[in-house]
């Protein structure tokens, strides 16, 4: 288990608990909680409305691969801190990361 906060588009933070055995990724896990993100793609890096700014926690995640970063790179509103949620799978080293969700709904 993980602690990971969310913040969603209203800017209400909420502490989860979030399982790392089950071989999810951060966008599915999102969706499983009710958090509005409508992943049209399926995870497939191809759609980025499960953009999500890491606010804290930035280092614990690996390198984006060049699919994510293409992406990334076709939004107006992505930085340095933006990934693809669908693209971060959940691992023990993401514990205390908070992120905000920011993808388009
Ligand atoms: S779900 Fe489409 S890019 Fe992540």
């Amino acid at each position: 288990m993980v602690n990971i906060t969310v913040e969603d588009r209203n800017g209400t933070q909420q502490q989860l608990e979030i399982p790392t055995d089950m071989g999810l990724n951060l966008m599915e896990f999102l969706k499983a909680s009710e958090y509005d993100i409508m992943a049209t793609c399926g995870g497939m890096a191809m759609c980025a409305t499960c953009h999500i700014e890491v606010l804290e926690g930035l280092d614990k995640l690996g390198e984006r691969i060049d699919q994510e970063y293409d992406m990334l790179d076709t939004l107006p509103d992505a930085d340095d801190n933006s990934r693809l949620a669908c693209q971060l799978q959940l691992k023990d080293e993401m514990d205390g990361m908070v992120i905000k969700i920011r993808g388009e709904y």
